[in-house]
């Protein structure tokens, strides 16, 4: 099973942000927070600032819409450059409508979950999909504690994607870092989104292959 890390640049230095993507060329993914302060009660970026990092970077951009109303802009996020647009399904319209639409434009489309919102009545989007995001903490800020009580869901998900076949990654958002990673590997995560893990290390570069290689011995060990 592959796995990737995709650190988020929300706890990166906003005044350096090419800069500090550079610091993280060795992730597989870099991870853009968007917030809309409704969607959640946080104020993040937007397309301007996606489409200048995707022009600074070859590592593949990971767009995160934290916002309400995806229908009408998570299109445009693809357009400006994000190679996989995640879409949180409690503000999405036409989810499926938007998933085609994300993939007809050549991206990756993805689905977040919120912690207290169900996987099992998606269960028949998932082929519509190219991954799915789980939250493990409450979206709107990095840096908070790592849910445990989503490691049921995250078993449950990977389950029903076994189940399923095809190639859906299952991402994890949230609290992520050397001392919780394993859990969610282990659980059946292949993507991990770390932000305050990543940037508040000495050296993000060797936090990313660190995390790399605790998922990897953990994966080993799902069951
Ligand atoms: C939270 C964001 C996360 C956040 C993760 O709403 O979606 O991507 O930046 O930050 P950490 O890893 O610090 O929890
Ligand atoms: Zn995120």
């Amino acid at each position: 099973m592959g796995l990737r890390i995709s650190p988020s640049i929300l706890s990166a230095d906003f005044a350096n942000l090419e800069r500090d993507v550079r610091r993280i060329d060795n992730a597989d993914w870099v991870h853009v927070d968007v917030m809309d302060n409704h969607f959640v009660p946080n104020l993040t970026l937007g397309l301007p600032v996606l489409e200048a990092i995707a022009g600074v970077t070859d590592t593949p951009v990971d767009a995160h819409l934290m916002i309400e109303d995806p229908d009408r802009w998570a299109p445009a996020y693809a357009e400006a450059g994000a190679d996989s647009v995640t879409f949180h399904v409690e503000a999405a319209a036409a989810p499926v409508r938007l998933a085609r639409e994300l993939r007809g434009q050549g991206a990756r489309a993805s689905m977040a979950l919120k912690p207290a919102t169900p996987i099992e009545p998606y269960e028949d989007l998932l082929g519509e999909l190219d991954m799915v995001l789980l939250m493990t903490v409450e979206p709107g800020f990095g840096g908070q504690a790592f849910l445990d009580i989503m490691l049921p869901k995250i078993r449950r998900t990977r389950a029903l994607l076994d189940k399923h076949g095809g190639d859906v990654w299952l991402q994890v958002d949230g609290g992520v870092s050397e001392s919780t990673i394993e859990r969610c590997a282990e659980a059946g995560a292949d993507t991990f989104v770390a932000g305050s893990a990543v940037f508040g290390a000495d050296d993000p570069s060797a936090m990313v292959d660190a995390l790399r290689d605790r998922a990897a011995a953990a994966a080993r060990r799902h069951v």
